[in-house]
């Protein structure tokens, strides 16, 4: 029989409370991103909820309940003497815009995109299927947000770095393909970068590649093209030098077709980069992820359930390592090495060849 541990159930209570605690601050950091409060208050000396709510242009009342929650949840300082709020600097540099790449109030307002889809996700829990895209109001403009952070910021500097000579290829003039380019914000970055070179986005969402179509007409450039198509569907032969895919394998209805494809649009000699969650497809492989809870929520609520709702595989986010390469290989490549990034703790950077 097995003991119940009066001690163990203590401290777990106590650990619940704790979650509850801490769900519900990254709710309001996710608002705080999201009205200009952390940045306004990052701007501010010590001030009144008035004077905060004034310098943001927001309602007291609401303004005075977050900073409640903020106060109690030790992000924000209060002297209750002079009835002033102040940011530390030391916080805001994990929660202001101007703190970006760092902006982790960015990442938080995943949490509550997620939930507005809740009720959807428990019904596929009982009757199977999936929630399909078009049920994310916010998806794409959060994820652009995000991966801004993680990958755009850090391309020139880190990510293309990672496959010997790429720069100076981009630089002379290459074919360049971002399967499920979203936004296109990578794709744009480096179209300004490297104007000898020619880019292409795909991506099956017309509001994603709309926004990056008009963000490179905006920036007047004349080497870059976005439609909208199904990666599932790329029936080109040899036509690029690269192509990447930037968190874009793992949620598609059929990752092992789209592999198959950017293995048959590469040039023999071509380079395939795969930016994708770094974690074990192993549970207990995972137990030390410092982000493993978050990853497989994410997974469940968007990356997992939007590839079901296409009839598709689920792989889901945490796909992992292994499954990675078995898929690599299946596809026709032959090598595949992972890189990784210092900065980047939540990705694997595949440097995939074709020969
Ligand atoms: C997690 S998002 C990543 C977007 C972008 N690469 C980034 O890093 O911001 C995955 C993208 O894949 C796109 N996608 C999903 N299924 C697709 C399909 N069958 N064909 C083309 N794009 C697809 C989604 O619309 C979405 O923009």
């Amino acid at each position: 029989m097995q003991t119940f541990d009066q001690t163990k159930s203590e401290a777990f209570a106590e650990r619940m409370l704790d979650i509850l605690n801490s769900g519900a601050i990254a709710l309001m950091t996710s608002i705080g991103h999201r009205t200009g409060l952390f940045d306004t208050l990052a701007g501010l000396p010590p001030s009144t909820s008035q004077q905060i709510a004034d310098a943001a242009g927001l309602n007291e009342r609401y303004v005075r309940e977050w900073l409640g929650a903020m106060v109690t949840g030790r992000i924000i300082e209060y002297d209750p003497v002079t009835d002033a709020y102040s940011l530390p600097p030391e916080y805001a540099a994990f929660l202001t815009r101007s703190a970006s790449p760092n902006n982790i109030a960015v990442t938080a307002q995943f949490l509550p995109l997620l939930a507005t889809v809740e009720d959807q996700v428990i019904e596929c829990f009982y009757k199977g299927g999936g929630v399909p895209y078009s049920a994310y109001k916010r998806f794409h403009q959060v994820m652009a947000e995000d991966s801004g952070q993680t990958v755009v910021a850090a391309l020139e500097e880190f990510v293309l770095p990672l496959v010997p000579g790429l720069t100076k290829d981009l630089e002379k003039g290459i074919d360049v393909l971002d399967v499920g380019c979203g936004s296109g914000r990578a794709l744009i970055e480096m179209a300004k970068h490297f104007p000898n070179s020619r880019f292409k986005g795909y991506d099956i969402s017309q509001e994603a590649i709309a926004t990056a179509q008009s963000e490179a007409s905006h920036q007047g450039l004349n080497n870059i093209q976005f439609q909208v198509k199904d990666a599932a569907k790329l029936d080109e032969v040899e036509q690029y030098d690269l192509i990447c895919t930037f968190d874009a394998v793992h949620d598609q209805a059929r990752p092992d077709v789209v592999l198959h494809g950017i293995y048959q649009a590469l040039r023999p000699d071509g380079i395939y980069l795969m930016q994708d969650i770094r974690a074990s497809s192993n549970v207990h492989g995972n137990m030390d992820h410092p982000s493993a809870p978050l990853l497989y929520t994410i997974s469940c609520l968007h990356c997992m359930t939007v590839s079901l709702a296409a009839g598709g595989m689920g792989l889901g986010a945490v796909w992992g390592e292994e499954k990675a390469l078995e898929m690599l290989t299946d596809a026709g490549f032959t090598t595949a090495e992972i890189k990784r990034l210092e900065h980047d703790f939540l990705n694997n950077y595949y440097i995939v060849k074709k020969n």
